[in-house]
């Protein structure tokens, strides 16, 4: 018997980033996410006496240790809930350019959680679910859900996991400007830790986050997606000031991104009501209205190429899937 799952990627309107205690992965803050439709991956897990190692395959590939440490996370916290020792084999299929600040994590251990607690025969609440993913990467405790959702940070393992904030039927989408879809130098995990541990900035980081979180929910509840986008925005912005002060400083932003984010003050001066958020990598994420998503595409044609160019709405959460 198969135990397929698909979850979706979500991307951070207000982010993750510090960790409280990186044991058990406890955030600094609550973060926000949007749940999107275009980037997901497809997990099997079978849990099988014959394996002497756990063993993952991402798009038919075997993976090397380092990139099962996370999974293994995820697979012992299973096991240990069900009481078994079996190794796993994990097939996985992302539908999502890896590693590229384009969240792959979120939607990989989502997924994994998912499929893992299902062939151990675990029957887990949302709640549950969204504990467990965050064990393998904090932004997974969100994707278990679809359109809005916030990670409530919480004090311990039990504490920390995401809930569902709003559907997002309405008019929001998001579109994503691809600059470059090659791995990361520095990891969120190395970059976030860093920051919190050399950065003068984190704090002042940390003190703007609330008035932030507040707003960017009223917003919401208001349907106001030109709100959300400026929140957005300005959080992000935010964030990536913090890694500059850091020692040694870095930065996710490239020449391209900085092309891109030009792009969107331009849309803006035109009248569209658009604004950007950027995570891990040098991508940039347009916030932008549903209805609005292919005229403004078509205007960023002018300076990017059709393949660089990514339209998303609100996705849903995790789902069991049947898979031949
Ligand atoms: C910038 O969830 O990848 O995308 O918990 O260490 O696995 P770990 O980090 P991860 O960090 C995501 C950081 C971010 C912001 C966000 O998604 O909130």
């Amino acid at each position: 018997m198969s135990n397929w799952v698909r979850a979706h990627t979500n991307i951070a309107l207000i982010k993750y980033w510090g960790k409280e205690n990186e044991n058990v992965i406890i955030p600094m803050n609550n973060s926000l996410s949007l749940t999107l439709d275009a980037f997901y991956t497809e997990t099997n897990v079978t849990f099988n006496e014959n394996l002497t190692t756990d063993e993952l395959y991402l798009d038919n590939q075997i993976q090397d240790f380092d990139s099962l440490l996370k999974v293994k996370t995820v697979l012992d916290l299973v096991r240990k809930k069900a009481g078994i020792k079996t190794k796993a084999r994990v097939d996985s299929f992302n539908y999502v350019p890896t590693a590229a600040g384009l969240a792959s994590s979120a939607s990989g251990l989502a997924a994994l959680a998912g499929s893992a607690s299902l062939a151990a025969g675990l029957n887990l609440s949302q709640k549950e679910l969204s504990t467990l993913a965050r064990r393998g990467s904090g932004s997974a405790c969100r994707s278990i859900y679809g359109g809005f959702a916030e990670w409530q940070k919480g004090h311990s393992h039990e504490t920390s996991f995401a809930v569902p904030v709003d559907e997002a039927n309405w008019d929001i989408g998001m579109l994503f400007i691809i600059v470059n879809d090659k791995q990361k130098d520095v990891s969120s995990r190395d970059g976030m830790s860093r920051t919190v541990k050399t950065s003068p900035f984190y704090q002042g980081w940390l003190d703007s986050l609330g008035q932030d979180l507040s707003a960017m929910k009223e917003a919401i509840a208001k349907q106001d997606s030109h709100k959300v986008g400026e929140i957005a925005e300005r959080n992000a912005l935010k964030m990536h000031a913090t890694t500059l002060g850091a020692t040694p400083p870095f930065t996710y932003w490239s020449p391209e991104s900085m092309r891109a984010m030009d792009a969107v003050r331009k849309l803006r001066k035109q009248g569209y009501s658009a604004h950007f958020t950027m995570d891990a990598g040098p991508n940039v994420k347009i916030i932008c209205k549903q209805s609005e998503l292919e005229e403004i595409k078509a205007h960023l044609l002018n300076d990017f190429t059709e393949s660089q160019l990514i339209s998303a709405k609100p996705g849903p959460g995790l789902q069991k899937i049947e898979k031949p």
